[in-house]
């Protein structure tokens, strides 16, 4: 009888126990003893921040985008380069990453309130996915448990998507971490929030583009006109999150050439269409992707460190 009620009571704890686990060694409610207030410390930083410049929203989640995609989501590109190392941030595709100060930020709170226990990549994890919904976005849990990575190399972001890249490219190099034509594009369409730098997108100018509408065309080429560095939002919001960007994609008015590529090809017609005309369909397809996204790579356990500081290694 006794030895019947032990076990029953084991049973019980591996169950709750395994409905929190997601991936081995991370799970929903990680923090819940070690942090019990990580998610709420991280999400008043963000609102803090995003209610201060709402530019930024667009800005985490690139950053966690460049981050899962280099190394898996461990940081990496949160830290600086050494005198014997160039590191992530410094590569020409990360250059106009944002809003690293807001998870700096975070991160003090969180040392304040537990030493050395929340990861810098679970910090960035939980930071897009509040912006996100900040931002008007569907709301999604994640697991936390994400280790801190102690490798970053201006080379290995060789393996980033470039703005040139046609449908297919897209659809080979998201295939190679798992994702399917349709979670590549429902990701895409993170840049419903944001903008492109004329740099990005000027040489789709110099000659006429089937593809490229042709006031649209003048209205890159005026943006251009005040340099490089100047700025074309992606959509008519670019602080909402909203399918926009897919009914920009539509007429023929998307910024950059592995944008308009999406509507352009047969692989991904549809499925651009399918976003364009029902939201909640990209929002529930995007909240999924981006889950995905998360646990790509992750290192846990020994595999990484929780770092003191999310610009460098211990
Ligand atoms: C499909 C392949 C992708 C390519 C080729 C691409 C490329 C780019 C480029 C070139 C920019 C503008 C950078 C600049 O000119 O400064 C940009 C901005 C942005 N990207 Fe992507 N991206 C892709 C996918 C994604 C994904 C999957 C996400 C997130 C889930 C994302 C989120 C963003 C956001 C939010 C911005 C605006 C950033 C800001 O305003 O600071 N992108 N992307």
């Amino acid at each position: 009888m006794v030895i019947r009620k032990f076990f029953g009571v084991i049973l019980v704890i591996e169950l709750i126990v395994n409905v929190f686990r997601v991936a081995d060694g991370l799970s929903m409610q990680y923090y819940l003893i070690s942090c019990p207030f990580a998610e709420q410390i991280v999400r008043n930083t963000v609102t803090r921040a995003l209610q201060a410049d709402p530019t930024l929203a667009a800005g985490l989640v690139r950053m966690h985008f460049h981050d899962c995609f280099i190394e898996g989501c461990d940081g990496s590109v949160l830290i600086d380069s050494t005198k014997q190392n160039t590191a992530e941030k410094d590569s020409p595709a990360n250059l106009s990453l944002r809003g690293y100060e807001v998870i700096d930020k975070a991160k003090e709170e969180l040392e304040k309130q537990c030493p050395g226990v929340v990861s810098c990549a679970d910090i960035l994890a939980m930071a897009a996915r509040d912006a996100v919904f900040w931002a008007g976005g569907p709301v999604y849990d994640i697991p936390k448990g994400r280790k801190d990575g102690k490798r970053s190399k201006i080379e290995d972001t060789i393996n980033l998507p470039s703005p040139f890249f046609n449908a297919s490219q897209l659809i080979n190099m998201f295939g190679q971490h798992g994702f399917s034509a349709q979670e590549m594009v429902a990701l895409s369409g993170a840049h419903t929030l944001g903008v492109a730098r004329c740099s990005s997108f000027k040489s789709r100018l110099s000659s006429v583009d089937p593809n490229l509408d042709s006031d649209f065309a003048k209205t890159l080429s005026k943006t251009c006109s005040a340099g490089d560095n100047a700025e074309q939002p992606f959509d008519a919001t670019r602080n909402n999150f909203d399918n926009l960007y897919f009914n920009a994609l539509q007429g023929k008015n998307g910024v950059l050439t592995s944008d308009q590529t999406l509507y352009a090809s047969p692989q991904t017609n549809r499925i651009v269409n399918g976003y364009a005309f029902n939201q909640a369909m990209f929002f529930f397809d995007f909240q999924r992707a981006m889950l995905k996204m998360s646990l790509l790579d992750v290192k846990e356990g020994s595999k990484g460190e929780v770092r003191q500081n999310c610009h460098k290694i211990n």
